[in-house]
């Protein structure tokens, strides 16, 4: 790594949804880089179940975003409805109202990023439990953390899987296979900057929950 080259606590820290995105399409060795990067995480028992799709298909990419959209409108727009006079720890009223723009727009939009990767885990036979995604978020956040090292944007999306049978049809995964994360992946439009999150002290307690 290079003087100039941004170190790991600077990457984690400017790793945001980078939801705006260029047409401009990535070459396949940093989609190679960003895989590698995603392989490498951990999961339980190394079992390594995990599949990730590199989709470019437009037709694809378009059949899923109209699951992706109608999830918009029935779930998110009513939940930030009823958010907007209290946003999360760290945002102001404004900055919330802009995340909402630009939730927006990746959904009108998502079709349009130049590549996806879908992060995929086979479970088997057993269903997946509020523990599955353990063996497939760490490869997803070293996903998104190599993108931003590589300078592209991403953001990790999970909203189609509200329609989740229904889109792991149209990527054809077989039984026990589920799609858990998107990340719509491209050259952003905006810098990357730092993330808002609330004062870490406030939720870290001692010995138990609530002792500060
Ligand atoms: C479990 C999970 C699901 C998410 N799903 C979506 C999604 O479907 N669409 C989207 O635009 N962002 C999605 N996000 C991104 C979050 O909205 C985003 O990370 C959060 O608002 C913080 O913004 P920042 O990463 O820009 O700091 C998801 C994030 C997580 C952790």
């Amino acid at each position: 790594m290079s003087p100039q080259e941004p170190g790991l606590f600077e990457i984690i820290q400017t790793t945001r949804a980078m939801r705006q995105l260029k047409p401009d399409p990535v070459p396949d060795d940093l989609i190679d880089r960003i895989l590698e990067a995603g392989a490498a995480a951990p999961s339980g028992g190394n079992n390594q179940t995990w599949g990730f799709i590199v989709c470019r298909d437009e037709d694809l990419k378009k059949q899923v975003q109209v699951f992706y959209k109608r999830a918009f409108d029935e779930y998110v727009l009513p939940h930030y409805e009823s958010r907007k006079e209290a946003p999360p720890p760290g945002m102001s009223k404004a900055q919330f109202e802009r995340q909402l723009d630009r939730v927006s727009h990746l959904t009108d939009r998502f079709h349009e990023a130049p590549v996806w990767i879908v992060a995929c885990l086979d479970t088997g036979k057993r269903p997946p439990n509020y523990l599955s995604g353990a063996s497939i978020y760490p490869a997803v956040q070293n996903m998104l953390l190599a993108a931003r090292a590589l300078g592209l944007g991403a953001t990790l999306t999970t909203r189609h899987g509200i329609y989740g049978k229904e889109v792991d049809t149209l990527f054809g995964l077989p039984d026990g296979v589920h799609s858990y994360a998107i990340l719509p992946v491209g050259y952003p439009v905006g810098r990357f900057g730092p993330v808002a999150r609330g004062d870490v002290k406030s939720v870290t307690y001692r010995d138990r929950w609530g002792q500060h």
